[in-house]
């Protein structure tokens, strides 16, 4: 049976309770993708959740910030200047987020996505700072920071009074460095980010939320491709003993046993192949003194179309394109066949390549003892999954078995974000179901002893959190260094360089020795928030006392029995005591792992 560590409780939706006194009563769910914010919202005295209708009343919002003539601009509205002035608006930001500006595949991926602003690298924090035309350097967190704010104001316009609190959705290959600064662009935004969800998980919230199991548990899969990635996860829906009203219940939850993603591949590679189709064709067909491909204009209003052109094509066998004054002052038209996209996407092995999630999980099973046939649904979201060839692609990958499409593609990731979010609001009364996110990357930590510097499992693979760990040096008699460490470096998260994590460094050790004139251990606190982020809680020195105390005599001996006068002399309880601890540094984001049992703290005990 679970322990109750890092479980969330949450509501069935029809059975959410809404207190309408506090001011700030709304909570969000954040889909921040990397090409949409899609937005829900949990509000008293609305319906339990729906999604966020933005100002053009669209259900979904372009993630895009633009900067013109003094003023700037956000989602559709930094759009309508993409066309003009391409390289004055800034899109996928939340892809540049955390990572070091300097490295190949950050360049690879601005010239892959043909976007056309300039990027420079923050020379403090290696991280991303995007220029605008006019000279003037933003640090991407704070171009980040407009989207939420963007998401906030929306919301606002929904609920009643100001939000402040948001469940955001995150991709699952985010990594230490990205979740920091998604936090530190909520700071700038004013908004308190309740926990940052794997997409995953929030869709299989989603999906779980409202459904009754039993304890022999019900496996699915859930698949997402967006804009720019896939991922997958199989997931395990079960039950657990809980009280209600102080009886005995059973209630919902699920756990992720395992997620690959491909961070390189999404809808957009489909919308560049076309783009480079048709620039092609235009160049050929039109011969301009300056070639489409070097005019970001042309490749701008392109790029608006071939996306609808690719829409169309989901459902038809052929479909035109139509370009007003493309390049040049020359209108561009022309058609596509399904047949020629797939052949385009298959050179490219784009379809092959988003269903190598999927593959990789259902090669997973084996290692759970279950095979496809256990697999009770495997739930295909995101706008990816529309196009016919990659559900063609996602299909081989389950041996022929069809996709379920129970969960709407584009919002199921926003609701249940949402859901994740009144849980964690105090706002709101809900029914059980446990839920917890899980740990993308193994993490290890380096005790700084013995020749080897031996390392030890901090956090396993699929661990899910929060969740606290204890890391003992038995007789430690000098101050010591921790470093954390990605286990398997060849999967470190995109755009991170450095396989370490983080150093911590623990001193006073000597002090706490002549203070007690004892050796003793060294116990580091780590813990890994509801976010999935890891921080140090505290260190203590932990030395043994012995203590000797005076007993009094036993009382009097009954009549009748012997009388004895000897005294008795018992020795305390041997205890430990701890003198110095660290604790969590200002400003680092709130850890929810006080929920934490210390029991399963020292289950997960890892001693040197
Ligand atoms: N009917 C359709 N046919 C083909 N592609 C579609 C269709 N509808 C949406 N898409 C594509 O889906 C992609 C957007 O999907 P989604 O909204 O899931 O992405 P996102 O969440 O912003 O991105 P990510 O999850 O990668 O961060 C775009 O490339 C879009 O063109
Ligand atoms: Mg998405």
């Amino acid at each position: 049976m679970r322990s109750s560590l890092g479980r969330f409780l949450f509501a069935a939706v029809a059975l959410l309770l809404c207190c309408a006194t506090a001011a700030r009563a709304a909570v969000l769910g954040i889909d921040y993708g990397s090409e949409y914010v899609k937005v829900s919202i949990v509000a008293p005295g609305r319906t339990p959740i729906s999604i966020v209708i933005n100002e053009i009343s669209k259900r979904k919002s372009t993630a895009a910030v633009a900067f013109t003539g003094g003023d700037r601009w956000l989602a559709e509205e930094a759009m309508n200047y993409n066309a003009r002035y391409p390289q004055r608006v800034f899109t996928r930001l939340r892809d540049l987020l955390g990572k070091d500006a300097s490295v190949e595949s950050f360049a690879e991926y601005l010239a892959k996505y043909k976007l056309p602003y300039k990027v420079v690298r923050d020379a403090d924090r290696g991280t991303a700072r995007v220029v605008s035309e006019t000279g003037d350097e933003y640090a991407v967190e704070e171009l980040v920071a407009m989207i939420l704010q963007y998401a906030m104001k929306i919301g606002e316009g929904m609920g009643k009074g100001q939000i402040k609190d948001a469940v955001v959705a995150i991709p699952p290959y985010f990594g230490q460095t990205h979740r920091y600064s998604l936090y530190d662009a909520a700071d700038v935004a004013g908004l308190n980010i309740l926990a940052e969800v794997s997409d995953l998980s929030c869709a299989a919230l989603q999906w779980g939320v409202d459904k009754d199991f039993n304890q022999k548990g019900t496996w699915t899969i859930i698949y997402d491709l967006g804009a720019t990635s896939a991922g997958a996860a199989l997931v395990r829906y079960s039950t657990f003993e809980g009280k209600d009203a102080g009886k005995k219940k059973q209630h919902g939850q699920f756990e992720i046993k395992a997620v690959k993603w491909d961070e390189s591949v999404g809808g957009e590679d489909m919308d560049m192949l076309l783009v480079d189709h048709f620039l092609a064709e235009f160049d050929a067909k039109h011969e301009p003194s300056v070639s489409a491909f070097d005019s970001p204009k042309a490749i701008a209003k392109l790029r608006k179309q071939v996306r609808k052109t690719k829409e169309i094509l989901s459902a038809n066998k052929e479909a035109p394109l139509s370009v007003e004054g493309m390049h040049e002052d020359v209108d561009f038209r022309s058609t596509i066949t399904r047949k020629d996209f797939e052949a385009l996407a298959k050179e490219k092995g784009i379809f092959t390549r988003a269903a190598g999630p999927l593959k990789a999980i259902v090669e997973s099973l084996a290692d759970f003892d279950i095979t496809l046939k256990d697999i009770e649904v495997v739930e295909a979201i995101g706008g990816g999954t529309r196009v016919p060839g990659v559900k063609k692609a996602l299909s081989e990958a389950l041996d022929g078995r069809a996709l379920d499409f129970h969960l709407d593609a584009d919002e199921a990731v926003a609701m249940g974000a949402g859901l994740f979010a009144a849980n964690m609001s105090t706002t709101f009364r809900m029914r059980k179901f446990g839920a917890a996110d899980a740990a993308p990357y193994a993490l290890e930590v380096d005790l700084g002893k013995g020749p080897e510097h031996d390392r030890k499992t901090l956090l396993p693979l699929y661990k899910r959190f929060p969740v606290r760990r204890i890391v003992s040096v038995a007789n430690a008699t000098e101050d010591a260094k921790f470093t954390v460490y990605h286990a398997d470096p060849e999967l470190l998260p995109p755009g991170i360089v450095d396989a370490k994590v983080a150093e911590f460094a623990i001193a006073g050790v000597q002090d706490a020795m002549k203070k007690h004139d004892k050796v003793g251990d060294i116990k580091a606190h780590f813990a890994v928030d509801s976010s999935g982020i890891l921080y140090l809680e505290k260190a203590e020195y932990a030395v043994e006392v012995v203590d000797m105390v005076e007993v009094k005599p036993p009382p009097p001996p009954a009549p009748k029995k012997v009388k004895t006068d000897k005294a008795e002399k018992k020795e305390a309880p041997k205890k430990n005591r701890s003198w110095f601890s660290g604790g969590k540094k200002k400003g680092e984001p709130n850890p929810k792992a006080d929920d934490a049992k210390a029991d399963d703290a020292k289950a997960d005990d890892a001693k040197a």
